[in-house]
């Protein structure tokens, strides 16, 4: 959940550190600190709680020039939220930023003190940082640290700086680290996030776990990998290029979320293109031979509910049963995996712990893991055997958006290809077509987003708020509900409309709001829960096709296009969902892009 960066080249290292941690801030943002080796050689350390800001003001007025450095932002698990607790934690000649949980820690704390270290933090990563210190005593710091690996259980990524040998050093276990060389800028850059190596790094690398990343100017390609013995090894170099473009502007957005809200008709567009005429032909073809006879779908938040509509697809395409489980639980319930059965894992971040130990889970009963995933390369890609790529590019904004809508579609795809209808280009057309109609009705929404915000200020300052709908609009019910609890502070749930009254409806009253997603399925059914609301005195928010008896039971109504966009109109209003959370936030005055207490990236179980 933390963000680590680290950096060796000719000048500026400090510089192209702090770029890193304020991209990767949404990962955590308890503290941040850094450190570098200055001119004279000596190793130097700068932490601050609170904000990235807090650290430049920090560091206003020290000279920063030097060639390598390590930083850190950090989301606290073990010790408060303190200078002290914050990294990077230094010791002597040696730094270390950490990323995870060490479960040992205090087994190891207690041994270390025995022999007469004192620690100056309540981290499990210091921990860590005193016994390669201690290991170091009797061998080089390569072997200190793969040797000290082997020692420390759980999750957790770790990267070293040494004023011995002016050099880098990470490794990881079951937590995302990826390393990168700009040969032009004769660079090299470490983090847990490849977002951080945007515009840093050319050639992209993720190791394996226990593979000890080595940057220093000594190597030929400044980067070089070691197995646990200490032989040279390999790790996995990216083919995707995305990550050379900066992403890191805003433009004329004031938030990452609302860009990325705007992202949206753009990416729907280049979907069909990437996987009809482009690189993704291939993984997509794949899909026509996997023939299960179950899909497992397993993830987490949004990419759960994105989940249900993919879900959804399959089940009416394809015919195929899926059963759909949270990763936080799908391994603990002991899954049933019969033969033919499939994983299907889907995540933004391909780097989330829970939906990796489901992947771990199917991998060791056998079964076959499918992913739809964002980042290429990330762990979660690696471990699948087959994987698409929702290409929503670089998402910053805590409150995943855009994501969301890929994974839908990409989604939507699969069902297509498993059952082996996209051969035809008939088919390829009609489906390129249904996804342009989607960015339009996306592109006009955004258009006319005054409507939306008009609503969020008359009711962002209610009790609560329940989002509902049916059918093929209940997986974006709770969706909604999910976003605006991220980003406003309050209380809402997603809700089947016709559920409602086997209990919440007790909640209802005046100060209440129903958040009522209509379509033109099951449309009188809803619009009767609705009236049960409204007899309550609940105000009623309608967002559906023109309709007379929606239009006078509602409150506030926006009227929606359904026309033409069938088992995709679920995304669309989804984006309605999307713009009213983000427009109640900003009246609320929250932290948007960071919301207190959530990561982006959650890499601990
Ligand atoms: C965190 C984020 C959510 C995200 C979830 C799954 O909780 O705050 O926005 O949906 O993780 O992330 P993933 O990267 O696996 O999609």
């Amino acid at each position: 959940m933390c963000g680590i960066v680290g950096h060796l080249g000719p000048s500026d290292s400090v510089e192209v550190v702090m770029e890193g941690l304020r991209r990767l801030e949404y990962r955590g943002y308890d503290s941040a600190g850094v450190t570098f080796i200055n001119e004279s050689g000596e190793l130097k350390t700068y932490k601050k709680t609170g904000k990235i800001e807090k650290l430049t003001e920090l560091i206003s007025n020290v000279d920063t020039h030097s060639m390598v450095s390590i930083g850190h932002t950090r989301w606290a698990t073990h010790g408060g939220v303190t200078d002290f607790n914050s990294h990077p934690h230094a010791f002597e000649k040696l730094s270390m930023v950490h990323n995870g949980i060490i479960e040992n820690a205090d087994e190891l704390r207690d041994e270390l003190i025995a022999k007469g270290y004192n620690f100056k933090s309540e981290t499990d990563s210091e921990v860590f940082l005193m016994l390669v210190n201690d290991l170091k005593k009797s061998m080089p710091l390569k072997e200190a640290i793969l040797k000290g690996f082997t020692r420390v259980t759980g999750n957790s990524a770790f990267v070293f700086i040494s004023e011995e040998e002016k050099e880098i050093f990470a490794i990881k276990r079951a937590a995302p680290l990826v390393c990168g060389t700009h040969y032009t800028k004769s660079q090299a850059v470490v983090s847990s996030d490849p977002y951080a190596l945007a515009g840093a790094a050319d050639r992209i690398y993720f190791p394996e776990d226990g593979i000890l990343c080595h940057l220093s100017v000594g190597n030929k390609e400044l980067i070089a990998f070691y197995d646990s013995e200490g032989k040279p090894s390999k790790a996995y170099q990216s083919k995707k290029q995305d990550m050379q473009v900066d992403p890191s502007d805003k433009g004329d957005f004031e938030h990452y979320m609302l860009k990325e809200i705007y992202e949206q008709p753009g990416l729907i567009r280049a979907l069909c293109q990437y996987y009809f005429n482009g690189d993704g032909k291939e993984a997509l073809a794949a899909m026509a031979d996997l023939n299960p006879s179950r899909f497992h779908i397993t993830a987490c938040g949004t990419a759960f509910y994105a989940g249900l509509v993919v879900r959804d697809f399959i089940e009416a395409i394809n015919r195929i049963p899926c059963s759909f489980e949270l990763a936080s639980e799908f391994r603990y319930r002991n899954p049933i995996l019969e033969k033919n059965d499939i994983g299907l894992f889907i995540s933004q971040s391909g780097e989330t712990a829970d939906t990796l130990a489901g992947q771990e889970e199917c991998k060791e009963q056998n079964a076959k893991t499918v992913s739809l995933v964002n980042v290429e390369g990330s762990s979660l890609y690696r471990a699948c055997d087959h994987n698409l790529l929702i290409r929503a590019g670089v998402e910053i904004g805590v409150a995943s958006t855009k994501a969301f809508t890929q994974m839908g579609l990409t989604g939507r795809l699969l069902a297509h290809a498993l059952s082996g209808d996209l051969d035809n280009s008939v088919k390829q057309t009609e489906l390129t077509d249904r996804f342009e109609l989607l960015a339009e009705r996306i592109d006009k929404l955004l258009e006319e987003v005054d409507k939306i915000k008009a609503i969020a200020e008359e009711i962002y300052n209610k009790k609560g708020y329940f989002f509902t709908g049916r059918g093929r609009y209940f997986p974006v019910a709770l969706e909604g509900a999910l976003k605006l609890k991220e980003i406003a502070y309050v209380h809402a749930e997603g809700y089947a409309a016709g559920e409602l009254k086997h209990g919440p409806i007790a909640l209802i009253d005046e100060d209440m709001v129903n958040i009522a997603l209509v379509g033109p399925e099951l449309k009188e059914k809803t619009i009767s829960n609705i009236q049960e609301i409204k007899a309550r005195k609940g105000i009623i928010v309608g967002i559906g096709p023109k309709d007379n008896s929606l239009m006078k039971i509602s409150d506030y109504f926006l009227e929606l296009n359904f026309d033409g966009l069938e088992e995709l109109s679920p995304l669309y209003i989804n984006v309605v969902n999307q713009l009213l959370s983000y427009y109640m936030a900003k009246f609320k005055g929250t932290d948007i892009d960071k919301p207190r207490n959530l990561a982006k990236s959650v890499t601990v179980e």
